[in-house]
């Protein structure tokens, strides 16, 4: 695929950034288009990290919340990490939240408060892979850094009518992306391209009618805008099993523990559970991995929740064991009134919800 001409690169960004400057989002990390205040690296930082795999309209109550009580670096490097991963609690990927804190202590600790202004140094930081890099360096430092993510892959594609799975045209995007990339004004061009993908030129049905670059791109002249990117063959995900035990103290408090800080869920609060495992439900064979010994009833229903890479089912089993321990580091009983907040990520709120824990 041959890359567009500097001229008509420079042609296509102009008309970008004009489209830009009419229809950008208002969203609360945003400068505003053309604004010379460059964006508050800290809030650039904070919303790409949110951002990741996640919708815009999912972060911003987050965003909010985690500006609200931590407004800069050092608030957040100085934060309890309990405190942390329970506000990030539903958000999902759960990485993101550790390497967060770790990020904001480097930043704070080691490089005097200031984020590094280049990629190269950015990627240095924990949890800062490639496409943040870039969209840091550009929204926030004005440098021309190419920011490529799912957005950006989808407009490449169909504008350049690139008819091979994303996965297996990503040097090609690259090339593509970085030629369209301005000198100047290139945060506004990568959040342009992503405003573009994100309302315009949208997975399904685009609305190639108001796309500024409508006469420009090579997959609504063929027709197929809608049927690009091609989709790669998925492999079928697999459903694991296991079992969530809901342990009651007299006075009602809810026994919890945290999760080891490596894996899913690593770090943050759960109803404990058995391990989860690929295969057939093999019912009370789980009780043995139970924290205690009791009379367990199983419950209704089960409990589904789809991850990246799995479907798990989980049965739930109730007991109570007044005035009793459990075994094992890092449980922790809850007064029942405190669940909605403690923190728990998605698929123990289901945990707690069939019970009738949460509302
Ligand atoms: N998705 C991720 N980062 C974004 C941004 N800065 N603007 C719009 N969409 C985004």
């Amino acid at each position: 695929m041959d890359l567009p001409s500097p001229q008509k690169a420079a042609a296509l960004s102009r008309k970008l950034l004009g489209w830009y400057g009419a229809h950008a989002r208002e969203l609360p990390w945003r400068a505003k288009p053309g604004d010379k205040s460059a964006a508050d690296p800290y809030r650039v930082w904070l919303s790409e990290i949110m951002l990741q795999q996640t919708v815009v309209a999912a972060v911003i109550p987050y965003y909010d919340e985690f500006l609200r009580r931590w407004p800069n670096v050092q608030a957040l490097a100085a934060a309890k990490p309990e405190d942390v991963m329970a506000a990030w609690a539903g958000l999902g990927y759960y990485t993101r939240a550790q390497n967060l804190i770790k990020c904001a202590k480097v930043v704070a600790n080691k490089l005097g408060g200031e984020f590094p202004s280049t990629e190269e140094e950015l990627l240095k930081l924990p949890g800062i892979g490639p496409y943040t890099a870039a969209a840091i360096a550009a929204i926030a430092f004005g440098r021309p850094a190419t920011v490529v993510d799912g957005n950006v892959d989808r407009v490449m594609v169909r504008m350049f009518g690139v008819e091979r799975p994303v996965k297996e045209a990503k040097a090609e995007i690259r090339g593509l992306a970085e030629a369209l990339t301005p000198g100047k004004r290139a945060g506004d061009y990568a959040q342009g391209v992503m405003d573009l993908g994100a309302t315009v030129c949208t997975p399904k049905s685009p609305s190639c009618l108001v796309c500024p670059w409508t006469d420009d791109c090579v997959a609504r002249e063929r027709g197929i805008a809608a049927a690009l990117p091609v989709k790669a063959k998925k492999r079928a995900k697999l459903t694991r099993v296991g079992a969530a035990f809901w342990i009651t103290r007299g006075d009602g408090a809810v026994l919890l523990r945290r999760r080891p800080d490596k894996g899913l869920l690593g770090g943050m609060l759960e109803v404990p559970s058995s391990e989860w495992r690929d295969g057939r439900f093999a019912a009370r064979a789980y009780l043995k991995e139970a924290p205690v010994a009791a009379d367990f009833k199983a419950l209704p229903g089960l409990v589904t929740h789809t991850f990246t890479h799995f479907h798990l089912e989980l049965a739930v089993y109730a007991a109570r064991i007044d005035g009793r321990k459990a075994n094992g580091n890092g449980h922790l009983w809850h007064a029942p009134e405190d669940l909605e907040d403690v923190g728990l990520p998605t698929v123990m709120k289901k945990v707690a919800r069939l019970v009738g824990g949460v509302s």
